[in-house]
């Protein structure tokens, strides 16, 4: 017999939500105190966004961090640290977040999109070559969902065209490209502790890198041009205030110090839910593994889903139906961005408005996926079989 869509009315399949989120205990009280009571909550005065500094680079095997207050800054500041601006081109990826392409064009430079793979969603790579011109300074590849461009091939082909590399970790806490943490492969890697992320602090950002002299000068632009070690009103460059608060410090020392069991337990439970689908469900298939990714942050699930095995019910109406089970994180992802309003008008300025980018695969992906979030998996195996069981009842339907 079939049951009634939670999306038609009938009982939702998910009886019990996972983990509350975010996650958060005794340690993050402690250390919030600790701020409170020490009087020094700003980071200039006090030591928590300087610890954290120092052990979230570290974990990303980085050399230096600077904390600002988003993933977006921390794009734009890794941009202007290399210099670019007005007349140079980034090449990126438009199957990502807004902030990755708007942090490019707000450094007055051109973006300039390649396809992605089929069977990734990243960057394609073959592709690169095609959109190099004499203006591009750097690449930004985007870290997926956790799952990490192929570094190894991008630094070389970064070096052969003396273009420097920013990564987009911002999905990617201790994901690894070949045992190898993302983040400071390239020349900068920026991250975010937005309120989604796997580490978070409502808000807040890093940016890494192995380079000193780009660290003092990432140092220097979120401290408004001060220079280390240099006089209060010893200005050396037009820069921002993009310091993090003591606030937000603690909380993050303390959501690190409790990431790498949820690391874990996000790749138990997203193996699990990978296995049983492809053994149970036909017609919504995960993207491939690849064995170059020796750790993902599980940011993002990231599924395909041909309606063909859902009686042609579409993507979208399967999403909202998901969601109606209980499955909250449930979401068709990203529009790919050269068909965004904001992405097209900003890109206007640089190709005309009559010239359009077709860019298929990403247009597909755009149509196709379906997502979860990674708060489905931090609960137990009985939750990711509840899971299945609310996919299983749509198809069914
Ligand atoms: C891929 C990607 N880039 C950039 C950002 C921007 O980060 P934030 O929201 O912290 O500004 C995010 C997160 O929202 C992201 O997922």
């Amino acid at each position: 017999m079939k049951d009634i869509l939670a999306v038609d009315g009938g009982k939702p399949f998910m009886t019990r939500n996972v983990a509350e989120w975010p996650v958060y205990g005794d340690e993050e009280r402690k250390k919030l105190n600790e701020v409170l009571e020490s009087g020094h909550w700003g980071c200039l005065a006090g030591s928590k966004v300087n610890e954290f500094e120092k052990v979230f680079a570290e974990f990303q095997e980085a050399s230096y961090g600077i904390c600002v207050p988003n993933g977006t800054v921390a794009l734009e500041m890794a941009l202007k640290a290399l210099d670019i601006g007005i007349g140079d081109e980034v090449i990126t990826t438009p199957y990502t977040f807004i902030a990755t392409v708007s942090a490019i064009i707000n450094s007055g430079a051109r973006p300039v999109f390649v396809d992605i793979d089929p069977k990734s969603y990243l960057m394609d790579l073959d592709l690169l070559e095609l959109a190099i011109t004499e203006k591009t300074k750097a690449i930004m590849p985007v870290h997926l969902g956790g799952r990490p461009v192929n570094m190894e091939t991008l630094g070389l082909f970064a070096t052969k065209h003396s273009l420097r590399i920013i990564e987009d970790a911002c999905q990617a806490w201790g994901s690894e490209w070949n045992g190898r943490r993302v983040g400071a492969l390239g020349d900068l890697g920026a991250f975010s502790f937005q309120s989604s992320k796997n580490i978070t602090a409502g808000e807040g950002g890093i940016v890494v890198t192995n380079d000193e002299d780009l660290a003092d000068v990432c140092w220097s632009l979120h401290n408004v041009g001060r220079v280390r070690g240099g006089m209060w009103y010893q200005h050396e460059r037009i820069a921002w205030n993009f310091r993090m608060t003591e606030w937000q410090g603690a909380i993050l020392l303390a959501q690190l110090e409790r990431y790498s069991a949820a690391f874990e337990l996000r790749e138990k439970n997203s193996a699990n839910l990978r296995r049983l689908m492809a053994s149970e469900i036909k017609g919504l298939v995960p993207l491939e593994p690849n064995s170059g990714i020796s750790a993902n942050s599980n940011h993002l699930f990231i599924m395909k889903y041909n309606s063909e095995y859902f009686g042609g019910r579409s993507r979208d109406l399967f999403v909202e139906s998901l969601r109606a089970e209980g499955v909250e994180s449930a979401s068709s992802g990203y529009v790919p961005l050269h068909q965004n309003l904001a992405i097209k008008k900003a890109l206007a300025k640089f190709i005309g408005e009559s010239e359009t980018i077709s860019l298929p695969v990403a247009e597909q992906a755009g149509q196709e996926t379906v997502w979860l979030g990674q708060t489905e998996f931090l609960g137990d195996d009985a939750y990711i079989e509840m899971l299945i069981g609310a996919i299983r009842k749509i198809q069914k339907a």
